[in-house]
């Protein structure tokens, strides 16, 4: 077999793939990054979402090697891999769906705002070509500082002039997903409150558990809701404290455990997956998807803020409320929005510089 890029940026292996079930057309999602840590689970299981029926899987290495293997997969996208900045832009056109997960990840001893020099600029690059290539795109972007790469990518489109608010999404889905699973976890060894949190919510299905998570993607912009936790289950200071400080800093978790080898890949592609589905699905026009994500917000003062938004067909259709914070978590709120503020303000000035 000839695993050679076709004139189309796509590898030959590739025609042999069918179109989904039945024919029926899917959307065209691109993956900028999808040799990565995250980019290659990412691109295995979008390859698997009967909603997609191209993907294009971009980066500047190893996309011929990632192509072919997800090629493989009897399912029915078409996969095609582009190598190299030369085919970003056939990676681009036409897409419905651009997700990036291009970028450096921290290592350990590193904040998000880091990796801010390198990914700046990788950012800024790939969504130029989004800007020219397929500007009504819903963008996912994953790659960190999230709370200052959002920011860049509507300072490129707005130069473009092809900035719709609602069709730029940061991705914050693996905080709600942390969130969810460290509310219903039921070994909270330094709790003396634990067993009744226990009896709380043990037995639940984790896909019955909601936890809303707004503000940003870093530290302590990362401010779970813990007031408005679904199914309702109120929890002691000290649990709270607990709580909040394990999802803010579970990245951080991931980062030391891997020791040098990177940040949270794995769980990443999954929340990853989670929240390109919800837009998929939004897409195609399904009511009620609604996902807390970083966007242009009307939520708040800040120009950019995670919140629960309804998706619908063209990106965010409606805002949620915050609803009722508890004191903790207005107090909270201030500091995360000092610190937002800074990050947007640094995007903002990267392109504008
Ligand atoms: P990685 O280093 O394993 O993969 C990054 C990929 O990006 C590599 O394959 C690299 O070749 C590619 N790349 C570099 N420059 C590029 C360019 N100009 N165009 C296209 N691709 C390019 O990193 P990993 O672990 O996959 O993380 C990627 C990003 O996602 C990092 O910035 C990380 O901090 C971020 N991240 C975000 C999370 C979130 O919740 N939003 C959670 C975890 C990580």
């Amino acid at each position: 077999p000839n695993l050679k890029m076709n004139e189309h940026g796509g590898s030959s292996l590739t025609s042999f793939n069918c179109r989904a079930k039945g024919g029926a057309p899917g959307f065209k999602v691109a993956i900028l990054g999808a040799a990565g840590g995250i980019g290659q689970p990412l691109s295995m299981l979008m390859k698997i979402n009967p909603l997609v029926s191209v993907l294009h899987l971009y980066d500047v290495v190893n996309t011929p090697g990632v192509t072919s293997d997800i090629s493989h997969m009897d399912t029915g996208a078409v996969v095609r891999g582009f190598l190299g900045q030369n085919q970003l832009e056939d990676a681009l056109t036409g897409m419905d769906l651009v997700i990036i997960p291009a970028g450096v990840p921290r290592k350990p001893g590193m904040t998000r705002d880091d990796l801010f020099n390198i990914n700046a600029g990788i950012v800024k690059t790939l969504c130029e070509a989004i800007a020219k290539r397929c500007p009504k795109a819903i963008v996912n972007v994953i790659s960190n500082p999230v709370n200052s790469t959002v920011p860049i990518a509507a300072e490129v489109f707005k130069r473009a002039g092809t900035y719709d608010p609602k069709r730029l999404l940061g991705v914050t889905m693996l905080d709600v997903v942390r969130a969810n699973t460290f509310v219903l976890s039921c070994t909270l060894p330094i709790l003396p409150a634990g067993p009744k949190m226990q009896a709380e919510v043990l037995g639940l299905d984790p896909r019955d558990v909601d936890v809303p998570v707004v503000g940003g993607h870093a530290g302590i912009t990362i401010l779970p809701l813990l007031s408005q936790v679904k199914p309702h289950s109120s929890f002691t200071t000290k649990e709270i404290e607990y709580l909040t400080d394990r999802i803010q800093n579970g990245g951080t978790e991931v980062v030391e455990a891997k020791a040098g080898a990177g940040s949270a890949t794995l769980s990443m592609a999954y929340a990853a997956v989670k929240f390109a589905d919800a837009c998929l699905r939004a897409l195609k026009g399904e009511a009620n998807v609604i996902q807390c994500a970083y966007v242009d917000s009307q939520v708040t003062e800040l120009p950019f803020f995670a919140s629960k938004v309804r998706l619908g067909r063209d990106g965010v259709e409606e805002f949620l409320p915050l609803g009722p914070l508890s004191d903790y978590e207005r107090a909270s709120l201030e500091k995360a929005k000092k610190e937002l503020a800074t990050s947007v303000e640094k995007g903002v000035s990267f392109i504008r510089k």
